[in-house]
């Protein structure tokens, strides 16, 4: 039995901050109203599947990114109160998964992010039957960006502590792959190096574990048609494992940092107007702070190693002591989530 101790419990992982975004991640059902304005299974011009990240609500940290893209792509910041300034219509479903860490359990993950691929593919699939003029947007965003990745070009294979069932790439030159105009991912979890569609410094590194040949195939045929771009942050433990310095934060911070740039190059790429500029003011509206602290929002890595390579064995939004121990870990979790949940009642 591996016991962490009070320096490894340092390496402290949650997904859930405070923020002025209307990001909603916290999981309680989202309180921006403008944000759930955009949910809609109605045939749309735009139309975007979201991905969240793990034990993250609906629809997670990509909630105030999709509504910058909607508002610039609409031409209309305030679809709540002027609903028929623009005949160009914009909005989002969430890709119905668990999104579980695995901190709910070792296989938890890769039953997950695989149920997370199959009912990416399905929606699109049904969507795309149903409304075959709509333009297709996908988001993802940690486990959701590995399970974005997946239904572009194929998933399964091992990730952390268990090993993820196979799907299929989709086929970019027929419905629903065809109708696809954009799909932007950030800090996925199953990601390769050197890729010509990432961006940011932790380009060169893998994630928590690499892509094989076939898989990347799949994607690059979405890249090379330009659809396809990635962020990932030097730093960030989850997509550029190796990198350094370690800093949770590289991987929570990526909506703070690149909505603005993200949401220009989605609505450029979704257009194909090089001219479009987004203004970040529109979505920077003050919303109320989420109290998903309450609900367990935070989450915590206990390896036992402490020292240099706990930075390395933060594993973002999974919590896995890999020497076992797992009882005396959920319990430390549970002691952690405590003190995340007041620390980060206190930001
Ligand atoms: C997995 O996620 C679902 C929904 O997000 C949640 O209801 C369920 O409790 C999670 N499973 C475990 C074992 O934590
Ligand atoms: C890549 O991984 C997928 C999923 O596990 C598998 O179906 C495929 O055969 C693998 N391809 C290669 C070249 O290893
Ligand atoms: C990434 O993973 C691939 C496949 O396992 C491996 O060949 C490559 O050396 C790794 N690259 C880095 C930078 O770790
Ligand atoms: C492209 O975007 C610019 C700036 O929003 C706009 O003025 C222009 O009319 C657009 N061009 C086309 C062809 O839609």
């Amino acid at each position: 039995m591996h016991f962490p101790t009070a320096t490894t419990v340092l390496a402290l992982v949650f997904l859930h901050t405070p923020s002025t975004l209307a990001q909603c991640e916290a999981p309680v059902p989202c309180q921006d109203p403008v944000l759930n304005a955009l949910q809609s299974s109605d045939c749309q011009t735009y139309h975007a599947f979201l991905a969240r990240g793990s034990d993250s609500g609906y629809p997670g940290h990509l909630g105030s990114l999709i509504r910058l893209v909607c508002e610039t792509l609409t031409g209309n910041p305030h679809p709540d109160t002027d609903p028929d300034a623009s005949d160009v219509s914009c909005g989002y479903e969430n890709i119905v998964y668990p999104a579980n860490s695995t901190y709910a359990g070792q296989e938890m993950w890769c039953l997950s992010a695989a149920k997370g691929a199959n009912a990416g593919q399905l929606q699109m699939k049904e969507y795309a039957e149903r409304c075959p003029q709509s333009k297709l947007i996908l988001l993802g965003f940690s486990q959701g960006g590995s399970v974005a990745l997946d239904v572009l070009g194929g998933g399964g294979g091992p990730a952390f502590e268990c090993v993820q069932a196979d799907n299929p790439a989709m086929d970019p030159e027929t419905s629903p792959g065809s109708n696809i105009v954009a799909a932007a991912i950030f800090g996925a979890v199953r990601r390769t190096a050197n890729q010509p569609y990432t961006v940011k410094g932790g380009k060169d590194y893998n994630g928590t574990d690499p892509r094989n040949g076939t898989q990347l195939d799949g994607l690059n045929a979405f890249a090379d048609k330009g659809l396809l771009r990635e962020w990932c942050n030097i730093g960030d433990p989850i997509c550029a494992v190796g990198s350094s310095p370690v800093d949770v934060e590289q991987h929570l911070n990526y909506f703070k940092l690149y909505d603005q740039e993200a949401a220009q190059w989605l609505v450029r790429t979704a257009t194909g107007n090089e001219t479009v500029v987004v203004s970040v003011t529109s979505s920077r509206v003050p919303t109320k702070t989420p109290t998903g602290t309450k609900t367990g929002a935070a989450r915590a890595t206990a390896t036992g190693r402490g020292g240099a390579d706990g930075g390395a064995d933060t594993q973002g939004n999974q919590v896995q002591d890999k020497e076992g121990g797992a009882g005396a870990v959920a319990a430390m979790g549970y002691i952690v989530v405590g003190i995340v949940g007041m620390v980060v009642a206190l930001l």
